[in-house]
């Protein structure tokens, strides 16, 4: 980490609250010429450019970008990188999904040298599509988890993942049993949990996929661990809750088998979340947990349309996943364009505050995180971004028509993908530069921090 005071010269926008709790203008700061200055891995000052500079010594290094935006980096609260090399798979929903391409795949993970060339690319592609911290599944390999957070330490990321827990269901080579799952998440957590900027969450893959004996072992782990994260899916497919039913036929609903092995809390996250009844938004809110909202992978999947302004309604919190592989891009700007979709076709708008307060700080409250990132304010980490909204010809042309910052916000999200991503800063260092010279260029020259 570099220790030196640096400031970054350049259109700045950030989102500071909830437009849903505020005025639309409230939800924003936006300097037209602002200045962020960083030192020792967080932001110490941020502001318009003439009276950020005046309050600093002119030798300060300042970095100017011409054209560009600055905003916090994004938060994916949900995402497999194992199943990095399986996106795009063609043609199932979800049980069959995992059954024909997910299992195989995940099963190379028990080779660690496999698992760490695919933790590498994963967090490659994060930096490039300016994801800063993501919320991550293993596989039930164990070694699948070491290797991603030693990869991730050396580049001094925020990043909470966790191995995975099967014991039924799941083909012989992918399974772990109660006792070898719990000691082997227990480890983990003494290894990695709180290890600079790393966390970790206790990750059952999904109700059919454990034993009650191995959700119990959940609810210990969480017990013994009360600031670890649980992580895991829920009502994303209507074949999916039918068997949980089937499987667990004693419990009222979905999200009552996993509040009967006590696994409901405020660092609890939830992926999808689309079939809810409203006794389970209910108690979702009621227990603080949080839902991932992974608006291409629904669509992918077929899995259904999420009700964003239901969860909301109830006081759930809610992040944006990209859930990769069934998801199909890392970018969270293309994930917030097909998020706008999704609401469309529920005769709903989302307007882009709204976008960009879920790409990042309502992504840091999902997570329980908003202390430390989701933004630029003073005393954060700086995880940040340089966009540019000129990235593409036909971004430079449509932006030409534009007037406002919201209709501009808007064709960013719109339009943008990891062409708009110029530079990503992890801790306040330059962890990625796609070298303006190259951008027309799928190849990106990725400059990882070791
Ligand atoms: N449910 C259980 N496992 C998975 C998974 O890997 N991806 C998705 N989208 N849903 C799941
Ligand atoms: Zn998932």
């Amino acid at each position: 980490m570099t220790t030196q005071r640096s400031a970054y010269r350049a259109s700045i926008l950030h989102s500071i609250a909830d437009p849903k709790e505020v005025e639309l203008e409230q939800s924003y700061q936006y300097f037209e010429d602002g200045v962020l200055v960083v030192e020792n891995g967080h932001v110490i000052d941020i502001g318009p450019a003439t009276e950020v500079l005046a309050r600093h010594s002119p030798s300060m290094p300042v970095t100017s970008y011409q054209n560009k935006l600055i905003t916090s980096g994004f938060i994916d609260t949900h995402i497999h990188y194992p199943q990095t090399g399986m996106i795009a798979s063609y043609g199932e929903q979800l049980l069959d999904w995992l059954e024909n391409y997910t299992f195989p795949e995940e099963r190379r993970f028990k080779n660690p040298i496999y698992a760490h060339k695919v933790a590498k690319l994963f967090l490659d592609e994060l930096a490039s599509n300016g994801t800063t911290t993501a919320l991550v599944f293993g596989t039930v390999h164990k070694e699948s988890i070491d290797v991603f957070f030693s990869e991730a330490e050396k580049r001094n990321l925020r990043m909470i993942a966790g191995k995975v827990l099967m014991d039924r269901n799941a083909p012989d080579y992918l399974t772990d049993t109660p006792e070898s799952g719990y000691q082997a998440s227990k480890d983990l957590i003494e290894k990695w949990h709180q290890r600079g900027r790393l966390l970790y969450a206790v990750t059952p893959r999904f109700a059919p996929t454990s034993t009650p004996e191995q959700l119990a072992t959940v609810g210990k782990l969480l017990e013994e661990y009360p600031d670890v994260y649980l992580h895991t899916h829920l009502s994303e497919n209507k074949k999916e809750i039918e068997w949980v039913l089937d499987l667990f036929p004693e419990r009222d609903s979905y999200l009552d088998v996993y509040d009967h092995y006590g696994l409901l809390h405020k660092r609890s996250v939830f992926a999808h979340g689309i079939h809810l009844s409203d006794c389970e938004c209910e108690r979702l809110a009621e227990s603080e947990s949080a839902i991932a909202f992974c608006p291409t992978s629904n669509l992918f999947l077929g899995s259904g349309l999420f009700k964003l302004t239901k969860l909301e309604e109830k006081g759930v919190r809610v992040g944006m996943g990209t859930d990769v592989g069934a998801g199909t891009s890392f970018s969270i700007l293309q994930t917030m364009s097909e998020a706008y979709k999704i609401m469309q076709l529920q005769q709903e708008k989302l307007h882009p505050f709204k976008s960009l307060y879920l790409a990042t700080l309502g992504g840091a409250k999902a997570l329980h995180l908003e202390d430390k990132i989701g933004n630029l304010a003073i005393g954060k980490e700086a995880d940040f971004v340089v966009l540019d909204l000129h990235a593409t010809q036909l971004m430079r042309f449509r932006m030409q028509q534009t007037i406002t910052l919201e209709e501009k916000l808007f064709v960013l999200m719109s339009l943008g993908d990891d062409r708009t991503v110029c530079e990503t800063y992890i801790y306040g260092d330059k962890a990625y530069d796609a070298n303006p010279s190259l951008s027309k260029h799928p190849e990106k020259k990725v400059v990882n921090i070791a």
